[in-house]
């Protein structure tokens, strides 16, 4: 602890050497079959930090191969106890949190995610989740029915078998926790492809999977770009789930490719435009703090950003004053240098979608209070930029944004509120902040989203479901609901002689 009581954070480590850059099948590192690597950048400067294995069809079907030998009835992971599952997660966690300042350090260089958010935020959380799924791993049981007849019935929740995960950029290790944790717990195996920007974290943990003792095949990684590999993923006959956070489009190839293959199962994480809806009653200052950071974190860059947010006309014209002034604080740059508070995009493509969606809300109307362009010459840098005046038919109040860019729209009444906060095909967050309990909780009743934060916003844990309405999703992570994502449920009848009640 630091003489303020803060937690100190440590400066993170200088000239790493990248030690994991290829494929990981069956506990072993194996060069792409076609031979090709791909350059992985560091968003802040534009240079290339090493090469990677690019994985393909033919890498997918390898590690195919090796979950379902790890999955087969018999094999050391199918009979080993579930709370020595439990055991290994646990094990994986220890480890994680052992080698926090690396993982943290290539998390920021190569995601251009702050390091004090890297390593204060992402690491603990990522390490809970998979301590959180360690603890369920034999706390995961079926239920004694009382079915009609002379019949002793029971279920069980068996693991789905080979789950191919493919996960994007923007929480490279947390994604990971969300998929790999849940899938292990309950007795999967899987193939999981990070981001094609972002593998170093994940082929990190790939050595740590190997040296926590799980069994060779259980964890696969596959490093390579969406259209090969994850496409040979989702399309693949013997993959029997598929978990997805990326992309609406994407999701919707997903699920294409799952009913056009196998019917695999599908979970799907995707965009959102979250509302937030500031009633005249809220705290202001720290309905403008929430709201801020609820767009801005990670430079907006986050699926739940509070992207529409909706103010009371009464208190409109000093919200904007104070949101605009809490915006023109930030300091950017490198995202590993101490006193940044705003990192880079995480690559052209997303750079420059942000910059059309900005320039789109100068030609359609709206009052741009600050930033509203590209910032240095190196990095793929935003302005943090604020937009008042938007009205809900502007592409800033429609489209994912996923950039530094808050869009403040003005409401007269409750009712006009839910109905505009509904009016769109997302669902995936919202936010309310108001001191009236009653409006409060009918505002969190009508609105369609799968998680609703009263007075607060991006709280999030482990032990919640997360996932979205409509078009943000298909199904929830983590919490319990997402556990039994993760399971098939079998139900037993045996025939006996004569029950009794
Ligand atoms: P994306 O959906 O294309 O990529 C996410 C993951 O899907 C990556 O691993 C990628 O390689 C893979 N992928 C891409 N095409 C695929 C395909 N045809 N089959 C299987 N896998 C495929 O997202 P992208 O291009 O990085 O970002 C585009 C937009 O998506 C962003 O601007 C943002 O609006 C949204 N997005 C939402 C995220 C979320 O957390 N819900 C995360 C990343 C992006
Ligand atoms: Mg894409």
């Amino acid at each position: 602890m630091s003489s303020s009581g803060m937690p100190k954070i440590p400066a993170p480590l200088t000239n790493i050497k990248i030690q994991h850059t290829k494929i990981f099948i069956n506990n072993e590192w194996h060069n792409s079959v076609s031979g090709k690597k791909f350059p992985v950048l560091n968003p802040a400067t534009e240079e290339k930090i090493c090469e990677v294995e690019e994985g393909d069809k033919a890498d997918v079907d390898k590690a195919v191969k090796a979950a379902r030998e790890a999955f087969q009835i018999g094999s050391q992971w199918r009979t080993m106890d579930a709370s020595q599952r439990g055991q290994l997660l646990f094990k994986l966690a220890d480890l994680l949190e052992r080698d926090i300042l690396l993982l943290a350090t290539l998390e920021s260089m190569n995601g251009g995610k702050l390091f004090p958010v890297a390593y204060m935020r992402d690491l603990p959380a990522t390490i809970k989740i998979l301590r959180y799924c360690a603890g369920w791993a034999d706390k995961i049981h079926g239920q004694t029915i009382p079915a009609d007849g002379d019949f002793f019935t029971y279920t069980r929740r068996e693991p789905i078998g080979v789950c191919g995960q493919i996960i994007p950029w923007n929480f490279p290790l947390l994604m990971l926790a969300s998929k790999i944790g849940p899938a292990l717990c309950c007795g999967n195996t899987v193939v999981i492809k990070p981001a094609e920007q972002t593998p170093l974290t994940a082929l990190h943990v790939a050595s740590l999977i190997k040296e926590a003792g799980f069994p060779p095949g259980v964890v696969n990684i596959v490093p390579g770009y969406g259209p090969t590999a994850g496409a040979a993923i989702s399309s693949h006959m013997d993959v029997d789930k598929v978990a997805f956070t990326g992309s609406t489009e994407v999701g919707k190839l997903i699920q294409e490719a799952a009913g056009k293959s196998n019917l695999k199962r599908v979970t799907l994480e995707l965009g959102g435009k979250s509302p937030c809806i500031v009633f005249a009653d809220a705290d202001l200052d720290s309905a403008v703090e929430f709201a801020h950071v609820g767009v801005f974190h990670h430079q907006g860059q986050c699926c739940v950003a509070a992207s529409r947010l909706f103010v009371e006309e009464s208190i409109y014209d000093e919200f904007v004053r104070r949101s605009v002034e809490r915006t023109k604080k930030y300091v950017l740059g490198n995202p590993l240098t101490p006193g940044v508070n705003q990192g880079p995009q995480i690559d052209k493509e997303q750079h420059d979608k942000i910059i059309n969606l900005i320039e789109s809300g100068k030609k359609e109307g709206a009052k741009l209070e600050c930033g509203g362009g590209p910032w240095g010459n190196k990095g793929y840098f935003i302005q943090p930029t604020v937009f008042s005046n938007v009205t809900d038919e502007m592409r800033i109040a429609k489209e994912e944004i996923f950039g530094p860019v808050q869009q403040i729209m003005k409401f007269k009444s409750l009712d006009e509120v839910i109905k505009r906060a509904n009016n769109t095909f997302y669902g995936l967050a919202a936010g309310v902040f108001t001191k009236d309990l009653d409006k409060a909780v009918t505002v969190s009743a009508a609105l369609q989203a799968g998680t609703v934060w009263v007075n607060c916003y991006l709280a999030g844990s482990a032990h919640c479901p997360f996932g979205g309405f409509k078009m943000s999703g298909n199904g929830r992570e983590l919490g319990e609901c997402g556990i039994y994502e993760y399971t098939e449920v079998k139900t037993v009848t045996v025939k006996i002689s004569k029950k009794n009640s």
